[in-house]
């Protein structure tokens, strides 16, 4: 038996393999590129490793790619004769391990939970459980575990940075600005190199109109960061929405050449934040050529994946705002085929928010604005089940608002619009469209204050 950094015991003789795994975690929760390898020496070490097997098949569905079932699969079997011997911590590792490969996130979740009740220290079931937290939407319970471990840390323990850049997080999500900010920004003075930390910070910048800001506080190069795994790309893309709102949409389309696009790669295409970031442009008025071509051959290949809602959301916006709806109709028919099969909330937010979502993006972006906005509307609430951040999810509202806007249902439009300038304000589009709406509602005297307000809000875009 050998102990962790933070003293919690691993089943293995190899003090290299446990110092392995250590090296291996720090990666991971820095956003470095080792992690994997770090994974791989301690396998070489000791191959019976159980905590090093089950990194290694959590690793694997980290990259949310149905290819890579097969390979947990065997992990999950190498497992099986050793796991007698584990402690019960790594035994439940394994059962989250089994459950998440099995698509039932929410009972990885559970086990993970589990785990820090008895073990506050264990980083890495505090991570995943953040991650997959933070992917089906549940906010409060990604604060509420995140707090419950924290009266056992403290600066004695590696990495405590992390765990306030996750609690920082998950306060800005249940719109704790303040208090999130606070937290956020001792975790990137412990730790600059925390991309959580810095993106938790930027969270706060952005759901508070603080663009200017923004744009300062994530100013990194590829050069700087060619060290960091591909989640560097969503921090551009933060970078890149400061931009927008401050107008330099130029600037935001350099960015996604230069950096987005620079984790692409032969295996890996970075859809969800480039389509994201490609369809805000496009609402901003830029024209930005043949871009989505790329994403919406790349989604082509996904089609039948359905790792997670949040993904399949994404693939579709590619492949109907590239113009590809046959491959965005299949698409809808293998997800109805996926919800059918199965239970459980990834089905659950598939059929019931994900798949109109999708057909809905397919009449937007086919220019049928009225049955899109008929899709949408009974959808506006009930978004947060398909995961990701507010910020995330706003570009799901902007098109809403984008739909309602050239459609007949001007009433749907005013509503919509009545309550994005409450919550995004700041933003000049908001209000000018507010003031279209208005006018063309007869509401001569409310169109006039709206454009009034679009004269002085500070950002641009919507
Ligand atoms: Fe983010």
């Amino acid at each position: 038996m050998q102990m962790d950094c933070r003293g919690l015991p691993i089943t293995t003789s190899s003090a290299d393999a446990a110092k392995a795994i250590d090296l291996a975690i720090k990666s991971y929760m820095d956003y470095g590129t080792t992690a994997g390898a770090g994974i791989k020496t301690a396998l070489e070490h000791d191959p019976a490793c159980v905590l090093a097997l089950c990194i290694r098949g959590y690793f694997f569905l980290m990259l949310e790619n149905k290819a890579l079932l097969p390979r947990v699969k065997q992990t999950l079997d190498e497992i099986k004769p050793h796991l007698g011997a584990a402690t019960k911590r790594e035994q439940l590792h394994v059962k989250a391990l089994e459950a998440w490969a099995a698509g039932d996130i929410m009972g990885a979740c559970a086990r993970w939970e589990e785990i820090l009740t008895e073990s506050p220290l264990d980083l890495l079931a505090l991570k995943l459980h953040h991650t997959m937290t933070f992917y089906t939407g549940r906010s409060q319970v990604m604060r509420s575990v995140a707090a419950s471990v924290l009266g056992e840390w403290s600066d004695k323990a590696p990495e405590y940075g992390c765990v306030q850049g996750m609690y920082a997080y998950a306060l800005e999500e249940c719109g704790a600005y303040d208090e999130a900010e606070r937290w956020g920004r001792q975790a990137v003075e412990r730790n600059p190199g925390d991309l959580w930390a810095l993106h938790s910070v930027a969270h706060v910048l952005e759901m508070q109109g603080r663009s200017k800001e923004g744009v300062k506080w994530l100013d990194y190069t590829p050069e700087q960061w060619a060290q960091k795994n591909p989640f560097k790309a969503h921090i551009w893309w933060h970078s890149a929405l400061f931009m927008l709102a401050q107008g330099e949409n130029d600037r935001a389309l350099d960015l996604y050449d230069k950096s987005l696009c620079s984790v692409n790669s032969e295996q890996y295409v970075d859809v969800s934040n480039q389509a994201a970031l490609l369809k805000r442009i496009e609402l901003s008025g830029v024209d930005i050529g043949d871009r989505w071509k790329a994403l919406a051959e790349h989604s082509e290949k996904r089609i039948h994946d359905h790792m997670l809602p949040f993904r399949d959301a994404h693939f579709s916006l590619a492949l109907a705002a590239g113009g590809s709806f046959d491959a965005a109709r299949k698409h809808v028919e293998s997800m109805a085929a996926f919800s059918a099969q199965g239970d459980g909330w990834r089905a659950e937010a598939t059929r019931d928010i994900v798949i109109p979502l999708c057909e809905g993006m397919i009449a937007y972006e086919a220019g049928d604005y009225d049955k899109a906005t008929d899709l949408f509307w009974p959808l506006r609430n009930e978004m947060s089940i398909i995961g990701g951040s507010h910020a995330q999810r706003d570009l799901f509202a902007q098109i809403m608002c984008d739909a309602a806007v050239h459609s007949s249902r001007l009433p749907v439009a005013r509503s919509l619009l009545s309550e994005r300038v409450l919550s995004r304000g700041t933003r000049k589009q908001n209000w000018q469209d507010y003031a279209k709406v208005l006018a063309a509602l007869g509401e001569t005297e409310r169109a006039e204050a709206a454009r009034k307000q679009a004269g002085i809000a500070h950002e641009s875009g919507a």
